[in-house]
């Protein structure tokens, strides 16, 4: 059971006109398929959600993803800052859902400005923890991420940013087999 393929959603937050975010999770998505994980790209900007969730109404849309967020082992949030926070369409994605993200690992992958998207990760925690998941310790983040990657999109510090993935997805992956393996003996107590 441990050693089965894990499957890695990335969820990518931002869904702005000229975003930077498609740059980061590129690089992102690479490093995560060179470290062995079976990966589906979730993008905010791909979806067209309802308003809420909970009144019977949330169609094939709502459904399908919650399918693909039940099958992931773990997953990885792509975020940028804005205003000290978290984007809103990454917030209405995650209240959309419940139980897919229980007993389940989530790590991040940031950027912004001078806080490199750290403080939308810190309040993402929260979120997580509202919702019986597990934030992973270490991350990446990119402060002031447009002067951080080359013209092909890959990152000046190409050691430094590998390193820190790699700690990142070590960690998650960890976590993932641990909690697919518990859920598996026992039903999560919520
Ligand atoms: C509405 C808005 C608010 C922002 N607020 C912050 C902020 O509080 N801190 C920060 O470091 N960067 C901030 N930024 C910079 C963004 O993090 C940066 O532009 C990033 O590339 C945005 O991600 P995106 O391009 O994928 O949308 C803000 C950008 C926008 C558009």
């Amino acid at each position: 059971m441990s050693d089965a393929m894990l499957r890695l959603a990335v969820i990518v937050g931002s869904n702005r006109t000229g975003r930077f975010a498609p740059t980061v999770t590129s690089w992102f998505v690479e490093r995560a398929r060179e470290h062995g994980q079976d990966v589906d790209v979730i993008d905010v900007a791909d979806l067209e959600l309802p308003a809420a969730r909970g009144d019977g109404t949330a169609g094939a849309a709502v459904a399908g993803l919650g399918a693909r967020l039940d099958r992931a082992d773990a997953y990885v949030v792509v975020t940028p800052e804005y205003n000290h926070s978290f984007p809103a369409p990454l917030k209405h994605l995650i209240d959309l859902y419940r139980d897919e993200w229980r007993a389940k690992p989530v790590g991040f992958v940031s950027y912004g400005g001078l806080a490199g998207g750290l403080r939308a990760v810190e309040q993402l925690r929260l979120v997580f923890a509202e919702l019986h998941a597990v934030t992973v310790r270490d991350g990446v983040s990119f402060h002031e991420a447009w002067a951080r990657f080359d013209d092909d999109g890959r990152p000046l510090d190409e050691a430094g940013t590998t390193g820190a993935a790699k700690k990142l997805l070590d960690q998650l992956t960890w976590w993932a087999r641990a909690l697919r393996d518990a859920r598996a003996a026992r039903p999560y107590a919520a």
